[in-house]
């Protein structure tokens, strides 16, 4: 007696279909699972007796051989408890094989027959909708929401093991779930913070809004108390809506290492994560012996800041040159090699020396030259060179708090990021990134044209201030952000010399 069940399976963020396949034939009592299964699932045994025990069924005393195909990729987790449940009934019978090829199920089993949650449903459920003959896809009822974004494919929730069985025996009608993308983009979230609340620091805040309006990577550096903690918890108050696809492709993430929240269909906020500057490595970048996604995966699309960013390990910082170039991580292990995606908007603030205290203008630097070369040279040339937007927080005077205006507020900038957005969206409709900073040289050449003044004030500042190829890269990259701000569309000397001047504090720094 045989009987196969589709399933699916998560290989970094993506999913793939496999097989269950149940073979029950007459013999000494053995259950065995091949297919390459972690403990996780090889225990899928035990659960999966108790649960068809629990519901009123007998568990065959019979030689059972569960095939988890294609069988040379490794299988973890609790997932396929249900289809190996569906598959020992259909064996036996008990279910009828005329749905078994029409659906994917997945399913962790409770010992009383309910069907708990599983990670990954969104990217299964796109998986599923890809391949062909596949009308629809079995998933615990906590899974549904995020599964059905995915329009091209019926979604059933489900809560129990007998609920399914009944479902696939056609006794049971259960409403495929269904999601309006629209009205869940249209609930707003209501920020905590918000930049009103910063007095002055007009510089900062402009360098803030050309940053998120174009995804570019900003360093904050001040004394102690200046803001820069300030201003950075507020970035994600004025970043620009998720569109669509970048929600889809972040919610993936978060669904696939299980940290979407439960009933949650999509993220429609973008990641901001500030991780503590004791994290490892693998934290930071992903790791793990089935490697997981790290910080810089999980703001994918969203905000990484790092606060004290010197205070971080040199090695720790070091691993974030690939993400930061490329918008991706490989991890290669034993067991695979994975590729997550990586495009985050860097943040990092950092305090001018160890005192903290250079160049203020009251208080005086006690630290030697030397001192101050050792404490900033922890950043990396490499590293300093991918940021593009350096700026000088500086520390306000309580007077000067106490008499400046009320600022403007979040909502007034994020417009203003929103419309710079909308044309970059415009702009790589045909291409897959989705704002300036992350443009190739191809994209350099193409949309950020300049003139010839430009071109030799771009040079002089070069040759004077000894910036890199990459650098001049990235300032063109930021000009571009700079004309969207004001919705022109060519490049002018004037947009050149703000971002080049968002350039020359590390002159001043790293000399
Ligand atoms: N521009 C400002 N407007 C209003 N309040 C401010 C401003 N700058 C600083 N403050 C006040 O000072 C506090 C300290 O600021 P914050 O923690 O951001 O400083 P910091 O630059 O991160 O310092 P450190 O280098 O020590 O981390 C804030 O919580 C806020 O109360
Ligand atoms: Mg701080």
């Amino acid at each position: 007696m045989l009987a196969k069940v589709k399933s699916s399976s998560i290989l970094g963020i993506d999913a793939y279909l496999l097989d269950v396949e149940v073979d029950i034939s007459p013999g000494l009592p053995h259950f065995s699972t091949v297919g390459l299964p972690d403990q996780a699932v090889k225990e899928s045994r035990d659960r999966v007796r108790a649960a068809l025990g629990n519901i009123g069924y007998e568990f065959p005393v019979k030689n059972i051989t569960i095939n988890l195909a294609p069988a040379d990729i490794k299988k973890e987790g609790s997932l396929y408890d249900l289809p190996i449940a569906v598959g020992i009934l259909a064996a036996c019978g008990l279910i009828s094989h005329k749905l078994l090829d029409e659906y994917i199920i997945v399913g962790e089993l409770s010992l009383d027959g309910g069907v708990r949650p599983v990670w990954g449903a969104l990217s299964m459920a796109l998986a599923g909708a890809k391949q062909k003959g596949i009308k629809g896809i079995i998933v615990p009822k906590e899974n549904a929401h995020e599964a059905a974004v995915v329009q091209d494919i019926c979604v059933y929730g489900v809560s129990s093991l007998p609920q399914t069985i009944q479902f696939l025996n056609e006794e049971q009608i259960i409403q495929p779930t269904v999601v309006n993308i629209a009205d869940i983009f249209s609930n707003h979230y209501q920020y905590e913070f918000d930049f009103a609340d910063v007095k002055g620091q007009l510089h900062a805040k402009r360098a803030l809004e050309v940053a998120t309006a174009g995804g570019h990577n900003i360093l904050m550096i001040g004394p102690p108390g200046a803001g820069k903690t300030m201003l950075a918890k507020r970035i994600n108050t004025i970043l620009p809506e998720f569109t669509l696809e970048e929600a889809i492709e972040t919610t993936k993430i978060y669904s696939a290492a299980g940290m979407l929240e439960s009933n949650l269909a999509l993220m429609t906020t973008r990641p901001f994560r500030a991780p503590h500057h004791t994290i490892s490595d693998a934290g930071l970048i992903g790791g793990g012996q089935m490697p997981r996604p790290g910080e810089v995966s999980m703001t994918h699309n969203g905000l990484l800041f790092l606060d004290e960013i010197l205070e971080f390990k040199r090695r720790t910082l070091e691993v974030m040159r690939q993400p930061l170039e490329n918008g991706y991580v490989t991890i290669t292990r034993a067991t695979a090699s994975l590729t997550f995606p990586a495009r985050f908007m860097l943040a990092a603030a950092m305090n001018p020396c160890p005192c903290g205290f250079l160049n203020h203008p009251v208080k005086e630097c006690s630290c030697s030259p030397q001192k101050i070369r050792n404490y900033i040279s922890r950043l990396s040339g490499p590293l300093l060179d991918r940021i593009d937007i350096h700026i000088e927080v500086p520390a306000l005077k309580y007077n000067e708090l106490t008499k400046i205006k009320p600022a403007e507020n979040s909502a007034a900038i994020r417009n203003r990021v929103g419309s710079a957005r909308k044309i970059q969206q415009g702009r790589f409709s045909k291409s897959k990134i989705y704002c300036n900073a992350h443009m190739n040289s191809n994209h350099i050449r193409g949309f950020c044209q300049i003139d010839d003044s430009s071109r030799k004030l771009l040079e002089t500042a070069i040759n004077k201030l000894g910036f890199s190829a990459r650098t001049y890269d990235r300032i063109l990259k930021v000009a571009r952000t700079i004309a969207d701000l004001e919705e022109t569309p060519q490049i002018s000397m004037q947009h050149i010399s703000e971002a080049i001047q968002y350039r020359c504090m590390d002159r001043e720094y790293w000399q």
